[in-house]
């Protein structure tokens, strides 16, 4: 038998407030539910296939959130920032109040893609060292890049604080200055601090893929949207 829930319950765990802020929107029609407007708080409801409004707006039910951003530079990967905006005001309310959070932060200059969400053993899977979910990142650097330098971060360079190397899984020149590095791992200035050692500097850098996700060409620059089941796929498929 699929899983019911009565209308105040489901909307307060899509994040729309507490039961009684449900309750009052529900009492006062801002609610439809599978085309139905529905003003009774404890109508019950398959969650299987449900989609509701909510004020207009159009909602599918998700018993958990998965998302991809396409991170615009100026913007800090955290809920409470310091000196920039949070990438989380570019998302609906209703997600932030779900307590969605970013897999992995990207520094404040970084941009491309980050995944969101609110299943914390898809966040601990996708994050934990053990499961070395491979990231491509483009990066640009301030000087060109010669094959003995590819031959270095391929071949493990030293960062501070590091008990050993650490190599890049890939390297691939694409111009003069910029670089497609693949990494296992996901430490403090990574990218950044592996091209320091290479006696460079990052003047850009994007991260364009997870595992087997590529950040979507149409996913504009500050846009987010639902990962597919493929997408999905594409990520779980690298553990
Ligand atoms: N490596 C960095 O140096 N910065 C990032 O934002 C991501 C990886």
């Amino acid at each position: 038998m699929a899983k019911t829930l009565d209308l105040e319950r489901i909307l307060s765990k899509q994040g729309f407030g507490t039961r009684k802020q449900c309750r009052i929107m529900i009492f006062n029609e801002e609610i439809t539910v599978n085309g139905e407007m529905c003003d009774d708080p404890d109508a019950e409801f398959s969650l299987e296939n449900l989609s509701y409004t909510v004020k207009g707006e159009a909602w599918d039910y998700k018993e958990k959130s998965y998302l991809m951003m396409h991170k615009p530079a100026n913007y800090e990967c955290s809920h409470k920032t310091q000196h920039h905006p949070t990438i989380y005001s570019l998302l609906p309310h209703p997600l932030v109040e779900r307590d969605v959070q970013c897999i992995g932060r990207l520094d404040e200059d970084t941009t491309g893609l980050i995944l969101i969400s609110d299943d914390g053993q898809f966040i601990h899977k996708m994050s934990s060292p053990k499961h070395k979910v491979p990231k491509i990142y483009e990066v640009t650097c301030k000087h060109p890049v010669s094959e003995a330098n590819i031959h270095a971060l391929l071949g493990g360079v030293q960062l501070l604080d590091e008990p050993e190397t650490i190599a890049a899984l890939a390297v691939i020149q694409i111009s003069e200055r910029v670089i497609h590095m693949t990494l296992a791992e996901g430490k403090y200035h990574q990218v950044k601090r592996m091209v320091a050692a290479i006696s460079n500097r990052v003047e850009g850098l994007k991260r364009i893929q997870i595992g087997g996700l590529k950040l979507p060409d149409d996913l504009k620059v500050g846009e987010w949207r639902w990962l597919s089941a493929d997408d999905i796929g594409k990520l779980v498929s690298t553990f």
